[in-house]
């Protein structure tokens, strides 16, 4: 019998907190495998960029990982040295990050993004780096390649350097993507195109993908898994079938209910409340002053991530008896 793959990403218990000591994630856990495409959903402010930044030892100035582990093909990062971290980061794990234009550099074309990249990374001599940066324009619809690799920034829309921090993140042939609400900025054709790569490198190149999005429409169309987070936590991971014919928790229903339907009978219904901040979390389960369904025990206690059905969920109501 064949073991199963060992995870591409491990994620364990991770705590970031600000400086003044505001926790951002409380014990985010997640396991991402080979060719696996994890869908990581939530509503603003719940912390996906932040868990993403974590993987990618990122994390912007006066956030920093207070515990919790990283392992990147089961070496666990926190016992690298800066060299070896850099090369990790390109090499095995790579970020699209979220805001595609402020992540490129005004002063640089995009071929020189591209080359550097392809330079650092893969040890190619200039005239390789070129051909390779045009095979790479190509691939994610910026043709002819000829013509954008001259031109910077600036001169291209949010979308066209939403494909080219694609690009980038692509140079060093990473095994681990996280993409960080990809397609956001791009029309619907150009977002199908996207999905197509992304997808496509997933299955026939084992890339690992974990793809942060708002857009259940576009996770039943990628993801093998969903991963949701609520205020800092992961309250329910579920194989993708088994999430959409029957989320588990009550917020995962809400952020069903709440999106536009594919099937238009059904109603949109949006999610009461909004978002606590981060400083002050109501005690118990997080989503309990917004919950449908909340029981006397989530107003006093946190509900953990357990085993239940085909996932885990973090919920008393949804695991207590029918
Ligand atoms: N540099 C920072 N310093 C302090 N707090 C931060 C910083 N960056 C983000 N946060 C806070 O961390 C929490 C999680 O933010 P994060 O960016 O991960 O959310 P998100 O789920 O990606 O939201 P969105 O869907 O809007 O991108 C938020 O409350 C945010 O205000
Ligand atoms: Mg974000």
């Amino acid at each position: 019998m064949s073991m199963p793959p060992a995870p591409a990403l491990e994620l364990e218990d991770l705590h970031v907190a600000s400086s003044d000591g505001i926790s951002i994630l409380h014990g985010v856990s997640l396991s991402l495998s080979p060719g696996e495409v994890l869908g990581l959903v939530g509503e603003s402010g719940c912390g996906k960029s932040m868990t993403g930044a974590t993987a990618m030892g990122m994390l912007p100035p006066g956030l920093s990982l207070r515990s919790g582990k990283v392992r990147i093909g089961g070496q666990e990062v926190q016992d690298l040295d800066e060299l070896a971290l850099s090369r990790l980061r390109g090499q095995k794990i790579a970020l699209i990050p979220q805001d595609a234009t402020a992540s490129l550099n005004p002063t640089k074309t995009i071929g020189k993004h591209l080359t550097e990249g392809l330079r650092r990374h893969r040890g190619m001599s200039p005239e390789a780096a070129l051909t390779g940066a045009r095979e790479l324009l190509e691939r994610v619809g910026l043709t002819p390649a000829e013509k954008w690799l001259r031109e910077y920034p600036h001169q291209l829309s949010g979308g066209m350097n939403q494909r080219v921090a694609i690009a980038r993140a692509l140079t060093g042939a990473p095994d681990i993507l996280i993409a960080d609400e990809p397609t956001t900025a791009l029309d619907v054709t150009t977002q199908a195109q996207i999905l197509d790569l992304l997808l496509g490198l997933a299955r026939t190149r084992n890339l690992a993908l974990l793809f942060v999005t708002h857009d259940l429409g576009v996770v039943a169309q990628i993801a093998d898994r969903v991963a949701v987070m609520y205020c800092g936590r992961v309250v329910e991971t579920a194989p993708v079938k088994a999430f959409f014919a029957a989320p588990l928790h009550p917020y995962s229903a809400g952020l069903r209910a709440s999106i536009p339907p594919l099937d238009a009978r059904r109603t949109i219904v949006p999610l009461p409340g909004t978002v606590p901040t981060p400083g002050a979390l109501p005690e118990g389960c997080a989503f309990h002053p917004r919950c449908g369904r909340v029981l006397e025990q989530c107003r006093k206690d946190r509900p953990p991530l357990e085993a239940f059905g085909a996932g885990k969920v973090a919920c008393y109501a949804a695991r207590a008896p029918a």
